[in-house]
């Protein structure tokens, strides 16, 4: 434990939250520069979740069991598998999303910078500030595209810089030069596309540590999804990015880790088959089940 909780709850107007640094000052490896010299991406890299034997239950009915492996900063990291076998549960957990589901339970630990995320004293918050969460379909509000971005910065009192705040998290979100005249207008105005990036722009406008994607461009046409893509790439400089795809063209293109999440097959219960360089887990994966999935021969 470190002497100061980074789940505590900001309450100043500092426009820069105190959480951790993200900026890593070395350039990204190249993968080709990776294979010839049998480096893992990940390696040097600090541990943002470490997640230990997480089983998660709906009432009765256990969604995930025994799932362990972590997740480095600055990364993206994919998670892929079938449908039902706890890919939307599982990134839902790690920011405490489900906990409003009755009956739900996370047995095992959830680690985020060291702090256990169901911790008692943990601020649930904070946790969703510093963890931000986008979903498959767009869902901005039905106010105007300022006031979108500006909402949750507003909810946590930071209001100095409002202004600059909002352009800031618009520009990140690569939506800036199209909304820079119109920012007054009604966000359902936009393009699906555009929505998508509105929400993304809304979660980063509070200086997140982590973005949660769950399955962000599947409702979106490809120069959309393109457009997401694309901005995968420039935030991860400053985030953490986990998103849940079922496109594994995606997977490969966005990703530097993939974690692949299947059916237990004799508890038929979800569960982590693999996780490793997104490299290694399309092209040398160590499990069948994985290489069968990757390879389009599931099921
Ligand atoms: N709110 C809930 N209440 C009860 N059970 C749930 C709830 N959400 C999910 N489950 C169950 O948990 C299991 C995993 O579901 P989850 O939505 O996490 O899968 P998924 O991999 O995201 O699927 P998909 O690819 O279809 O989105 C399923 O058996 C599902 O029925
Ligand atoms: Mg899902």
């Amino acid at each position: 434990m470190t002497a100061v909780d980074p789940l505590r709850l900001a309450t100043t107007e500092d426009p820069v939250p105190p959480r951790v640094r993200l900026r890593t000052e070395q350039p990204a490896p190249t993968i080709a520069s990776r294979r010839s010299s049998g480096a893992r991406i990940h390696e040097a890299r600090p541990t943002v979740f470490d997640i230990r034997d997480m089983s998660v239950y709906y009432g009765p009915n256990r969604a995930l069991m025994g799932t362990s492996f972590r997740i480095y900063r600055n990364l993206v990291t994919a998670v892929i598998g079938p449908s039902g076998c706890g890919k939307s549960t599982f990134i839902r957990t790690l920011n405490r999303m489900n906990d409003s589901i009755p009956g739900f339970r996370v047995t095992g630990q959830v680690l985020y910078h060291g702090h256990d995320v169901y911790g008692s004293a943990v601020n649930r918050v904070e946790v969703r500030r510093r963890i931000g969460m986008v979903f498959q379909k767009p869902n901005p509000f039905p106010k105007s595209i300022y006031d979108n971005v500006a909402w949750a910065p507003r909810n946590l009192g930071l209001r100095k810089d409002l202004d600059l705040r909002v352009e800031r998290a618009l520009q990140r979100a690569a939506l800036w030069d199209e909304v820079k005249d119109r920012l007054r207008v009604s966000a359902l105005s936009l393009s699906g596309g555009q929505q998508q990036r509105l929400c993304i722009a809304r979660a980063i406008a509070v200086e997140p540590d982590v973005l949660l994607l769950d399955e962000p461009a599947s409702a979106l046409d490809p120069v959309s999804t393109a457009a997401i893509e694309d901005l995968m790439h420039s935030l991860k400089a400053r985030y953490t990015i986990v998103i849940v795809t079922h496109n594994m063209q995606q997977a490969a293109r966005v990703a530097d880790r993939t974690a692949f999440f299947s059916l237990d097959r004799a508890e038929r219960v979800g569960t982590l088959i693999e996780e490793d360089d997104t490299d290694t887990i399309f092209r040398n994966p160590r499990d069948t089940r994985t290489r069968d999935y990757v390879t389009g021969q599931f099921g």
